[in-house]
């Protein structure tokens, strides 16, 4: 197949364009290179802003209530992982943290619609795909569907807009009148992450089932061979996103469940049992702050609370082991995900932190899939896991 990536020059600019060769018998494979360009960290150092956690918890906590919420409407039903909301966190979602850039926390790449690049995050936690709204201009080939869209993000302010289809291609891949809601607004502050592409069951979607998440209309329009996406993050540089199947070994799988349309799967930490969310769209791991305590204890660290946050410190010289189980794979921490910053007096912080999102979960981010590869395969609705 012809590899047609639109690449904006510079917006990439340290990732290197790799194309895997397809995976036998997935004709239409396709990897997507991704980049990730900051930290919770002060600039320059390994210290740790508080500030910037506390937008990052205060972002997701009003995605998920977004999510939540678009799962009531399309379904009637309360979601089953939903938690209410302590008041005072109520508020704070409504506007009281700095605007932040909750976007450089994620994973971006590019998609184009109607001729127009877009470098966009992709995001596991959420279904729809959203953007600024100088980032797409509507065009001869694209539909203003008329509906109308509303999503809360990082600092509590409203991002609106309007759903268009329109012709959509990512990374050779084409397909047609997919789903793309423009904002009235440039609600992301990054030049270089102009959107969000939610890779969630389309429960969780705003759109209504008219206008299905890009990789349900992938999937529809028969683009991929399997509907298996596979992340690859990492630490430094090489990160992908590979659409259509597996790059690498053969995963050890753990069944999605199936009623709330997260990538939900039960887990285990050190004896610790939980229900996790897979999430490419968060960087450390977030725990209810009881279950990000009781860990904090089993591995002999000390907890300290910051914006109602509870986090662990540990002397960095005895990192403590933090082993995941999922299904049948066990993977520990590596020593570079087990802490993501320092304490301004240099302990370390565990990247487990506690934080009231508003779910009874634990949301599995970066922290944790920068120690495997994360395979999504939406037919079985499981995932599964091999180490990088
Ligand atoms: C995904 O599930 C389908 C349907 O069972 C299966 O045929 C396919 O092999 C699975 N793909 C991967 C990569 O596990």
């Amino acid at each position: 197949m012809q590899l047609g990536l639109s690449f904006v020059a510079g917006l990439i600019a340290t990732s290197a364009l790799v194309f895997a060769a397809p995976a036998p018998g997935v004709s239409e494979a396709i990897e997507i290179p991704l980049e990730k360009r900051s930290s919770l960290l002060h600039a320059d150092s390994n210290v740790i802003d508080f500030q910037k956690v506390a937008a990052h918890v205060t972002s997701l906590r009003n995605k998920y209530q977004g999510t939540l919420n678009n799962f009531k409407v399309n379904t009637g039903a309360e979601h089953p992982l939903r938690r209410e909301l302590p008041e005072e966190l109520k508020k704070r979602a409504t506007g009281t943290v700095a605007l932040t850039d909750e976007s450089e926390q994620l994973w971006h790449g590019n998609v184009v619609f109607g001729g127009q690049t877009i470098p966009i995050d992709f995001d596991t936690g959420s279904a729809d795909l959203v953007v600024n709204r100088d980032a797409y201009t509507p065009g001869s080939s694209s539909t203003n569907t008329g509906r109308a869209w509303t999503a809360a993000y990082g600092d509590g302010t409203t991002a609106r807009g309007t759903v268009y289809t329109d012709s959509f291609s990512i990374a050779g891949i084409s397909a047609s009148k997919v789903a793309i809601g423009r904002a009235t607004t440039d609600f992301l502050n990054d030049a270089n992450n102009q959107g969000i592409a939610g890779m969630s069951f389309p429960a969780l979607s705003q759109f209504g089932s008219q206008y299905p998440p890009f990789f349900d209309s992938l999937i529809n329009q028969k683009k991929v061979d399997q509907s298996v996406f596979t992340f690859t993050l990492k630490a430094g540089s090489g990160s992908t996103l590979f659409l259509g199947g597996v790059s690498g070994g053969s995963p050890s799988y753990s069944n999605v469940d199936t009623s709330n349309g997260f990538w939900q799967i039960p887990g285990r930490v050190n004896g610790i049992s939980f229900e996790s969310i897979q999430d490419t769209g968060t960087t450390v791991i977030v725990a209810p702050n009881s279950d990000a305590a009781n860990l904090c204890n089993n591995v002999g660290g000390s907890t300290f609370t910051q914006d109602g946050s509870t986090y662990c410190a540990y002397t960095c010289s005895r990192p403590p082991k933090v082993s995941f189980t999922f299904g049948s794979f066990t993977k520990a921490l590596s020593s570079a995900t087990t802490s993501f910053g320092q304490t301004n007096d240099g302990r370390c912080v565990l990247s487990v932190i506690g934080g009231d999102v508003g779910v009874n979960a634990w949301v599995t981010g970066d922290s944790w899939l920068q120690n495997v590869r994360a395979t999504f395969n939406r037919s079985t609705r499981q995932v599964g896991f091999t180490s990088q």
